[in-house]
């Protein structure tokens, strides 16, 4: 595995171009507009895993969009990694807050990425992540160093909730079977100090509706005398937190594990600074939860937070008008122990019995999930931390991270195998955002790392 550095600076331009071509796909899974560019990117995907050595390689249908599966399968009495990812990517808008267009990717320096950017939607999340690890995979199998069987499950419906995921897992059970899950869809704290995710946010993700009178109305003649569903869902929003930011749904965190006063204290020793933090956000202070500082904010707390508010007026000039109708989209990110599908139910219950009876109240449940915790005395996590310290020579930090990857809950009940998560972009790498970005430097560095879990893995199986 001493050849894994120079095998990749010699192959990087290729690296580099390849990825450049996937992502000039805009597979947006939530546009029904982009739905052939999604079937486009799945055969993209299953080529690529071809051209890695992949020994199957095939695209499975589902009742959504098509899962890649591929696999290379050297001995069964082996162990065998099961990779994850997803080539779906999230909508690029806001269009016009891109300083290049989404789907034509570029090269440019950053601050934090002084080698280098691929700047395009997709390039962190997930498929510069993803394809590092169909690249490791070139190069063990070309150098003959692949150690134990590799399974690929890339889908095309993670940025809209992974049902068809569920539905081949449930029935895929054998052909899935494996000894560890790898994904490479989450970050780590800088480049200077690699980090595990060892933790990920459940997630429910509900749209509401408050309809008040049955047609827009003259917002004088009628104004002070109808309920505005516009300015009543406001106030039902805003009486979701108290003063303490606390949220108030009855029951919510019935469920929700506290941490140690240790495992808190551990938390706290991950390097940040709360003052770069502000800067790199433009912000004159932080907001949250009383009793939590920012980095348990956005992990081991749940949250709510509107995604989007609309309704009424919204052209050019003014227009007086009181809405017949206003809506919201809400998520609430969920800790380990929190069921998605009760707390559905009572934000349902609780965002109904707050409405005054002057409107009427709609909740639709999106998708959601369970949140997730990976043990760290794991072989699989022990191979992680490895693998990172000979490639980044600093031993990697483990971080409970805010995000959701509802199908990682899933895996572990259906295929009963852990599963590790090894990023390799950062926060600042802009995912969901204009200017989502991926650093060369990560880029390059997790096509390094991957093989080395592989070597780790196998020994530490034996
Ligand atoms: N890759 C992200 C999740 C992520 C990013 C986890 C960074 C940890 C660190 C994934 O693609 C994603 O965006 N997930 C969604 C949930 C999904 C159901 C739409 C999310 O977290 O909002
Ligand atoms: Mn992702
Ligand atoms: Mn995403």
């Amino acid at each position: 595995m001493d050849d894994i550095k120079p095998y990749v600076q010699q192959h990087k331009d290729r690296f580099i171009n390849e990825l450049i071509d996937l992502l000039k796909i805009p597979s947006v899974s939530a546009d029904s507009a982009y739905s052939q560019d999604v079937i486009d990117m799945s055969e993209a995907v299953k080529k690529s895993l071809e051209e890695a050595g992949c020994d199957k390689v095939e695209i499975c249908d589902t009742p959504g969009y098509p899962i890649v599966y591929g696999e290379k399968i050297i001995d069964p009495v082996l162990p065998t990694v099961l990779v994850y990812g997803h080539y779906d990517v999230q909508p690029p808008d806001p269009m016009d807050l891109w300083t290049s267009p989404p789907f034509e990717p570029v090269i440019k320096k950053t601050e934090i990425h002084p080698d280098g950017a691929i700047f395009a939607r997709g390039a962190c999340d997930d498929k510069g992540q993803m394809y590092t690890h169909v690249k490791a995979l070139e190069y063990m199998v070309r150098t003959n160093t692949l150690p134990c069987n590799v399974k690929f499950m890339i889908e095309g419906e993670e940025e809209v909730g992974s049902k068809s995921l569920g539905w081949f897992v449930e029935r895929n059970q054998e052909k899935l079977k494996n000894d560890v899950i790898l994904i490479s869809d989450t970050g780590m704290i800088s480049n200077q100090q690699p980090s595990i995710t060892t933790g990920l946010r459940g997630l429910s993700y509900v749209e509401v509706e408050v309809t008040g009178p049955n047609r827009d109305l003259h917002s004088g003649l009628y104004g002070g005398a109808v309920a505005n569903p516009i300015n009543i869902l406001a106030k039902m929003i805003a009486s979701l937190h108290d003063e303490n930011n606390h949220i108030t749904i009855l029951g919510f965190y019935d469920n929700v594990e506290e941490l140690s006063r240790e495992e808190r204290d551990e938390m706290a020793k991950a390097p940040f600074s709360l003052e770069n933090y502000k800067k790199a956000l433009d912000i004159e202070d932080i907001y949250g939860e009383s009793g939590y500082v920012t980095n348990e904010r956005n992990s081991i707390r749940p949250t709510l937070d509107v995604n989007g508010i609309w309704g009424g007026y919204q052209g050019e000039g003014a227009k007086t008008v009181i809405a017949s109708k206003a809506f919201a989209k809400i998520s609430m990110r969920l800790v380990p122990n929190q069921d998605w599908e009760e707390i559905t139910e009572l934000f349902t219950k609780h965002f109904t019995s707050i409405a005054p009876k002057s409107v009427k109240v709609k909740v639709t449940p999106h998708h959601g999930g369970q949140g997730y915790v990976t043990p760290t005395d794991s072989i699989g996590y022990q191979a992680a931390a490895k693998a990172y310290n000979e490639s980044f020579g600093v031993k990697p930090i483990p971080v409970r991270s805010g995000g959701s990857i509802p199908i990682v809950a899933l895996f572990e009940k259906e295929l009963k195998s852990k599963t590790i998560m090894m990023g390799f972009g950062l926060d600042s790498d802009a995912i969901h955002s204009p200017n989502e970005h991926f650093g060369i430097f990560n880029y390059l560095k997790g096509i390094e790392t991957i093989p080395l879990f592989y070597k780790h893995f196998v020994e530490l199986s034996k």
